[in-house]
């Protein structure tokens, strides 16, 4: 069936025929709206996300020599190192959230928002297909009307595609996590966290001490020792210590918080000193630490952990919760996968995109990839996005030098590599700045670096004032910075906002 021809939008878009195949061959055929941007006849660079690195890249490119379109669902970026503070109210959602249209405002040039989601990666027609458009903020153009509507499926061209999609909880696939877990990756989690441990302490406390279901009730279980797990197991306990303690004392004292671990150590990614410095901290504010256990069924009111002792023999508990948080890591999302089968040399991708050391797909011309939805060896943190993302916007910027450099690489679909290296243009080099975590009762753990050489190791309370004032100096945002030193200072006086329904 042919849908009916939808009308041209002047300027930016068209009409385009997608086949669309079924068990039987082809047999449907839709037209669907192509938007492309002609302004000052510059590539186009879509970029996908509204993270760590799409906003950094926001930030640093030269949206002058370029027609920047920005597709995000997130209409704000996230500042997710202090993210698990906010369940339990040490620091304000709203503090570590910046809208787009934010930075967007800052930047002189052409940059649109498409508050979408990006469903496909049409690698043969250049396009990108979005879903679910919510709005659309053409800066530099705000009368040009694109005559789309909500629930419209459109295409949107690109020269360039930079995928920072980012990518999302793993729970490998162990039945029961999906339906019964909490995740904490994005801030409707942290809402849901702190509705679910409200609500359960209120039913706790209306059960007499010693009934089972009270102790259940008062159990969290948080699954994955690694940064998130710590952090919001040691932001709960704080709460429980330094305000629900004040005005709930025999249902706080009550409160027990599980953190299991499958390896032998939390917090795999620093050094053994810092490590056990971390598990001290943890046992010693009540926070029951489970190592070499890992999780293999999630029930409605309980799960299944199976430890394995140093000897290999491997016992099985039942643990009853309350309260279930799910940090064990990250997955690729559909939309970076589906491009892993559409790209020859993607097809063997796991973990991520494979990209070369200018951030390039492998096995492309025409579209990078950086942060957590990248594959290069490097870990996915906030701190790789965004060196990736500085480094991606001077690769643009020299890219723009050249006045041939865009159509020869179309041309060059072989060794790009060493087109790059002809055009003077330098491998991504990451240096690494170290790594903190806070753990709980205003301690935390750092290790900073440059590069190789490190400069400070060590634990404690100082090292919590240092992991703050370079959380803050990390903010990408004076608003945002200024927001959460507002709370913190805050929180000194009256203690945590922590309401169920906010
Ligand atoms: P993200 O920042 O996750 O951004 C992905 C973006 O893509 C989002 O805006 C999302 O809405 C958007 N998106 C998703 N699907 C689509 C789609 N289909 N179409 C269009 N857009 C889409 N790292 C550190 O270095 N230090 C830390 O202290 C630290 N703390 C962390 C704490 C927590 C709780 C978590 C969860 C992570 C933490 N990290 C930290 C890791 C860090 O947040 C990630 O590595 C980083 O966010 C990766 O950046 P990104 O741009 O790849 O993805
Ligand atoms: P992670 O991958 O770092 O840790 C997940 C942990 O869960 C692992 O230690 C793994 O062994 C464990 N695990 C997996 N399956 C399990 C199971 N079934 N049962 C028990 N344990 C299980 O994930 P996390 O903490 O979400 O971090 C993701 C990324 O974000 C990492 O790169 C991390 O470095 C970064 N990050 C950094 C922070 C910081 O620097 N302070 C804070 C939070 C995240």
């Amino acid at each position: 069936a042919l849908n009916a021809a939808r009308r041209f939008v002047r300027q930016a878009s068209g009409t385009l025929g997608v086949a669309k195949a079924n068990a039987g061959g082809v047999s449907s055929f839709k037209t669907c709206k192509v938007i492309e941007n002609t302004l000052g006849n510059k590539p186009n660079v879509v970029v996908l996300g509204s993270g760590w690195g799409a906003i950094s890249l926001l930030q640093n490119i030269d949206a002058r020599k370029y027609n920047v379109t920005m597709v995000s669902p997130r209409n704000y970026f996230l500042f997710t190192p202090l993210l698990p503070s906010t369940p339990v109210g040490t620091v304000d959602e709203k503090s570590i959230i910046e809208p787009v249209v934010n930075f967007a405002l800052k930047k002189k040039g052409n940059i649109s928002y498409y508050e979408a989601k990006a469903t496909s990666i049409n690698t043969e027609r250049k396009t990108v297909t979005i879903q679910a458009v919510s709005t659309v903020a053409q800066l530099a153009q705000p009368d040009n009307h694109l005559g789309l509507n909500q629930n419209d499926e459109a295409e949107i061209k690109y020269d360039y595609l930079v995928s920072a999609v980012g990518a999302e909880p793993n729970t490998f696939g162990i039945p029961g996590v999906q339906e019964h877990g909490n995740f904490l990756k994005e801030i409707p989690h942290s809402l849901e966290i702190r509705k679910r441990f409200l609500s359960n302490i209120e039913k706790a406390n209306l059960l007499p001490k010693g009934d089972p279901e009270r102790k259940r009730l008062l159990t969290i279980v948080v699954v994955g020792g690694g940064p998130t797990g710590v952090e919001t197991a040691g932001e709960l306990q704080d709460y429980i210590d330094q305000d629900l303690k004040r005005f709930m004392p025999s249902v706080a004292e009550e409160v027990q918080i599980h953190l299991v671990e499958a390896l032998p150590v939390v917090l795999n990614m620093f050094e053994r000193k810092l490590t056990s410095y971390a598990q001290d901290v943890l046992q010693k504010t009540s926070i029951k630490v489970h190592l070499r256990t890992a999780v293999s069924k999630v029930e409605k009111d309980h799960l299944i952990a199976k430890t394995k002792a140093e000897d290999g023999a491997v016992t099985e508990q039942t643990i009853p919760y309350g309260t279930l948080i799910w940090a064990t890591g990250n997955k690729p999302l559909s939309i970076v996968t589906d491009l892993f089968k559409k790209i020859p040399q993607q097809n063997e991708s796991r973990r991520g995109l494979a990209v070369n050391s200018n951030m390039l797909v492998k096995g492309t011309n025409d579209i990078f990839a950086i942060g957590d939805n990248a594959f290069s060896g490097l870990p996915p943190t906030a701190q790789v996005a965004h060196q990736q993302a500085e480094y991606l916007a001077k690769v643009f910027a020299k890219m723009a030098k050249n006045p041939n450099f865009h159509a020869e690489l179309a041309k060059r679909t072989e060794k790009v590599d060493l087109f790059f290296e002809e055009q003077g243009i330098k491998p991504f080099d990451y240096i690494h700045y170290g790594a903190l975590a806070y753990l709980g009762a205003e301690k935390a753990i750092a290790n900073i670096t440059y590069g190789k050489r490190s400069f400070y190791t060590g634990g404690g309370v100082l090292t919590f004032y240092v992991w703050r004032v370079l959380y803050a100096m990390m903010i990408l945002s004076a608003r945002s910075r200024y927001k959460v030193i507002a709370d913190w200072f805050k929180l000194a006086i009256f203690k945590r906002d922590c309401f169920k329904e906010l």
